[in-house]
């Protein structure tokens, strides 16, 4: 299988390089820079290399370098930002501090003939972020592109293959980012490009039958699409040393615990468990109104009952979940901020029971799961069902959790699924539910006053999760499904539409 290697130097947009990769049809596998050594690299039949971004200065004592007989293996060469400019350091040029004239933000490229550039017009727009730069270049380099403040915004050396661009080609910023990495996979490379996500499905249960052979391990299924294809993956493993638990805890949605629990045992053909907590969970969450707290005793809480319900099935190795990469970078698991804890991610406690916590999809995006998933055969209403939280409704209910509000919101929240997948809207939104507010407000019905909870409705067009549009929902619509809400829910006395963008806010209100 044809793949490309990306040495990770620590920058923050590792996997997306990966990505970018991986959707131009070439596997693209990713290693950190101080595990994997040139004799390696030379074996494991890479058709090309790329050096990723990372913090840090070439001169830093600490900062990340690697033997530099890496350039003299004729296998070809890109190097991004930070790796562009240890490229240079290795092969003898000279690096320095841009002080003042740092850029961080968009940049005008301008280019020359390169093969690296076929297709890229004389000047587009590229998007810089690096206080270093390289201000002599080594012997046998020539300068493709400057910004403003870069002379050598990008450089090659053919007869090597060795190519450098201070900027960064994998991010949407930079105009033609796509086209520069498809030059460099299939002009420089002679990438054939015959994968395709549905491939990586091979490469991890194969890995995956290796790294647990003889092992029992548990998935925590939670009827999403990210557990199913995790437990999928790993059962094609390891068969029946995996036992899936399904942790009902109550803040599902309506009918969704039967559903899931018939749907999974009927069509996955696994060992399936289903733990019923809800009071369990609910007295652990009563009082608790800050949403970072729900989610860090939620996903306390579900470990809890995976660790008893593991005790019972004998030795268990590790716990198997669904975490996704967007998972990973919004719980500051990267060089990310932390924005929430995804309580598969963030909010697991510190002390955990298990060996190893199993995530076969970590490195992967929403839309490439799903098509693994359907590769593999699960049924489309489990792969193309829209996400549900972990924390499930109790991100929902805004404030303090009780059954009644619980009961609301279900009602509510059918009605609102039931009209949009009737609807024949053109654009169906990618995730929405009904929220429970924490506002009560006055209404009318028949000759009196009502004074009722405020339930809102979150409709987003998204590919990736990480930013999002709110969905443009018919005003009849609407009005239907704030009627019949209104109408059939006792105590909610007003329906209203959140028309906010991802950023500033977020998909889930809490
Ligand atoms: P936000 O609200 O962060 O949501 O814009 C982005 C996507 O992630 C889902 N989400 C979660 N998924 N555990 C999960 O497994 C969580 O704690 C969690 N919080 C948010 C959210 O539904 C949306 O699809």
């Amino acid at each position: 299988m044809e793949k490309v290697l990306v040495i990770d130097f620590g920058g923050q947009y590792n996997q997306l390089i990966a990505r970018r990769v991986r959707d131009l049809n070439v596997y693209a596998e990713i290693k950190p820079y101080n595990k994997i050594t040139v004799n390696e690299i030379k074996e494991s039949g890479y058709i090309g290399i790329i050096f990723t971004g990372g913090p840090n200065s070439v001169y830093d004592e600490k900062s990340p370098h690697f033997d530099k007989n890496i350039l003299d293996i004729g296998i070809p060469i890109l190097g991004i930002c930070y790796g562009c400019q240890l490229i240079a350091y290795m092969a003898g040029g000279t690096i320095e501090s841009a002080g003042s004239i740092s850029e961080y933000g968009k940049a005008t490229l301008k280019i020359s003939n390169s093969i690296l550039y076929d297709d890229v017009p004389l000047t587009s727009t590229c998007w810089m972020s690096h206080s270093d730069y390289v201000s002599k270049l080594p012997a046998g380099f020539i300068a493709t592109g400057e910004t403003e403040t870069c002379n050598s915004a990008s450089f090659e050396n053919t007869a090597k293959k060795v190519y450098g661009v201070q900027f960064h080609p994998e991010v949407t910023h930079t105009e033609y980012g796509k086209v520069i990495i498809k030059n460099f996979l299939y002009k420089i490379c002679n990438a054939k490009g015959d994968w395709v996500v549905e491939d990586y499905s091979s490469v991890l249960i194969k890995e995956y039958r290796e790294r647990l052979k003889g092992k029992k391990v548990i998935c925590a299924l939670s009827g999403g699409v990210d557990s199913a294809v995790a437990a999928k993956i790993i059962h094609e493993a390891i068969g029946n040393d995996l036992t899936c638990i399904f942790c009902d805890h109550g803040l599902l949605r309506l009918g969704e615990g039967d559903m899931v629990e018939t749907e999974m045992k009927k069509r996955l053909n696994m060992n399936i468990v289903r733990v019923n907590s809800e009071d369990r969970f609910l007295n652990k969450l009563k009082g608790v109104v800050e949403p970072e707290q729900k989610r860090k005793i939620i996903g306390e809480e579900f470990i809890r009952v995976f660790e008893e319900e593991a005790k019972k099935i004998g030795s268990i190795y590790g716990l198997v979940q669904g975490t996704i990469y967007p998972d990973v970078i919004e719980s500051g698991k990267g060089e990310a901020a932390t924005i929430k804890s995804h309580h598969n991610v963030g909010g697991l406690p510190e002390n955990l029971d298990f060996e190893e916590i199993i995530e076969p999809l970590r490195n992967l995006f929403k839309d490439e799961v799903r098509r693994i998933g359907k590769k593999l055969g699960l049924p489309d209403k489990i792969v193309n069902r829209q996400p549900f939280p972990g924390p499930g409704l109790a991100i929902r209910v805004i404030g303090e959790i009780t059954k009644e509000k619980l009961e609301i919101l279900k009602l509510a929240d059918a009605i609102f699924t039931e009209e949009i997948e009737k609807s024949n809207i053109k654009e169906l939104p990618n995730q929405y539910f009904a929220v429970l507010t924490n506002t009560k407000t006055v209404g009318v019905m028949g000759d009196y006053r009502t004074y009722g909870y405020t339930i809102a409705l979150r409709a987003v067009i998204t590919t990736d999760f990480m930013t999002a549009d709110f969905a443009k929902i018919p005003y009849e619509i609407l009005a239907k499904i704030s009627n019949r809400i209104t109408g059939e829910v006792q105590n909610v006395g007003r329906v209203v539409y959140d028309i906010s963008s991802k950023p500033p806010a977020t998909i889930e209100w809490e």
